[in-house]
């Protein structure tokens, strides 16, 4: 197997030494140095990349942006807080080859004159962060840092703190709440004041971590892997119910088909696959869509999206109103309440389809109302949080109308557990979900042990 441009390789990386080896032992860091900050962005906007946390935003124009800001004083921050349900890729990734990711944001920090660079990663995440300390240490040894400070910010078990404007809030000791959209990442950073804005590069753990291979390569060896949409491999998370539940770096590009049979081992026994929905930041793909390219553009069109690659896979055994419930309760609870579209909006889509899914009946047709509640206001919300509700939930009513009707087979169903994901048994392909989610209340506190919060 072709290993270039691949993060995961087949055995972790057990140290610096034996990472650099694919790059004859000179690190892509000394390279980019060499080459200059023009060079490099050329490099990454020719190869192509877009960003992994979700959006797919390219890259080289956010590195662009924050390298022209008229500000002397900026940062380079990776978002490696992963909160996304159904996706595991960057907790893998830190496992399996953390120096790539932390080449990539010193290749960053070079183009853009950093004073500091912070990972931003979960506080429960405590093998990962083992894992970033070592090779950090590693790192520095060889003289890479030049000096320059190098944080691992240990956050919330929180959704909203992967929130690029909630996440730097953290990094400076505050709560994970989302700053009014005016104030994106490259306009007022980190520790600003009204004369200095210091702004801040956010990009995901593997966006940075696919930099190095592009600088050693070149990026048309990059762009020729991949679709035409989207370059590169993808690392998929491929949860819920598939027979090889699992994370696969694959070219992007790959149909959903293809990536779920091939890699994913098909459905489980005796069902068929019915859906997929890549976390609940998308619409929802149902199986008669499965022959899309798993890309940006093409899952885009397609009705759904490619978000952060995590895929939660139903069959036929799945109420999808219960899917909704569920899903649209994750995004209730982990809003910060801070906008008129949560706070009232999707509090109101929960009610309705709790009201739903166990055989109450209100004034008014629930699912309109959880319609009309999740639509509303979200031109004006300091984050895409309400957003996601507005695309995940009509889209599930969209594409199976007949569930919505049937309270009676909704009642009947069995709650659809929260694919939050705690852990990954690469040996065995067993994902397990977080079994205390459902104890999480809307002012973010915890229920007792056992106990499931439903709003009523
Ligand atoms: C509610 C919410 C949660 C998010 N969670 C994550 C996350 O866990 N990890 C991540 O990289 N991006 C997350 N994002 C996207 C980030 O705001 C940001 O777009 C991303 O870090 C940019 O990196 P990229 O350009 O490299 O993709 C989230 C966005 C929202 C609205």
């Amino acid at each position: 197997m072709d290993t270039t441009h691949r993060l995961i390789p087949e055995h972790p990386y057990e140290s610096y030494d034996e990472y650099l080896k694919q790059y004859g032992g000179k690190s892509p860091v000394l390279k980019a140095r060499q080459a200059g900050p023009d060079t490099v962005i050329k490099e990454v906007k020719d190869a192509g990349l877009r960003g992994r946390g979700g959006a797919g935003f390219p890259t080289a124009i956010k590195w662009t942006t924050t390298k022209n800001h008229p500000c002397p004083t900026r940062y380079v921050v990776c978002n490696a807080s992963e909160g996304e349900p159904g996706t595991y890729k960057d907790r893998f990734l830190i496992q399996k080859n953390p120096y790539a990711t932390i080449e990539g944001m010193l290749i960053a920090a070079h183009v853009v004159s950093a004073k500091g660079l912070y990972i931003a990663i979960k506080g429960v995440y405590k093998r990962e962060i083992a894992r970033l300390e070592k090779a950090l240490e590693e790192v520095r040894a060889k003289g890479l840092l030049d000096g320059v400070p190098f944080t691992i910010i240990h956050g919330p078990d929180s959704y909203l703190y992967g929130e690029e404007k909630a996440l730097l809030e953290v990094v400076e000791g505050n709560e994970p709440m989302p700053r009014e959209a005016h104030y994106p990442p490259f306009e007022k950073g980190l520790f600003a004041s009204i004369e200095s804005p210091n702004p801040a590069l956010v990009n995901n753990a593997e966006s940075y971590a696919r930099v190095p291979s592009i600088i050693h390569h070149g990026a048309a060896s990059f762009r020729a892997i991949g679709s035409p949409d989207t370059a590169g491999y993808l690392i998929f998370t491929l949860c819920g119910d598939v027979a090889k539940p699992g994370l696969y770096e694959v070219e992007a590009g790959i149909t959903l088909r293809d990536l779920l049979n091939k890699y994913g081992g098909g459905p489980k026994p005796g069902r068929k696959f019915k859906a997929e929905i890549s976390g609940v930041a998308s619409g929802v793909v149902p199986e008669s869509k499965f022959d899309t390219p798993a890309d940006f553009g093409s899952l885009a069109k397609a009705g759904g999206g490619l978000g952060s690659a995590g895929f939660i896979v139903m069959d036929d055994s799945v109420n999808i109103p219960r899917v909704a419930q569920t899903l649209t309760h994750f995004l209730y609870v982990e809003s910060c309440h801070q906008c008129g579209s949560c706070k009232s909006g999707l509090r109101e889509a929960s009610l309705a389809l709790n009201e739903f899914c166990e055989g109450r009946t209100g004034k008014s047709d629930p699912i309109e109302r959880a319609l009309a509640a999740v639509m509303g206001g979200s031109q004006t919300t300091r984050c895409y949080l309400p957003v996601e509700g507005g695309l995940m939930l009509p889209s599930l009513i969209k594409n199976f109308p007949e569930e919505f009707k049937d309270q009676a087979a909704a009642v009947a169903a069995p709650m659809f557990a929260t694919p939050k994901i705690k852990d990954y048994d690469e040996a065995k392909h067993v994902i397990t979900y977080d079994a205390h989610y459902s104890e999480k209340q809307p002012d973010w506190t915890y229920a007792a042990p056992g106990e499931t919060v439903l709003i009523r």
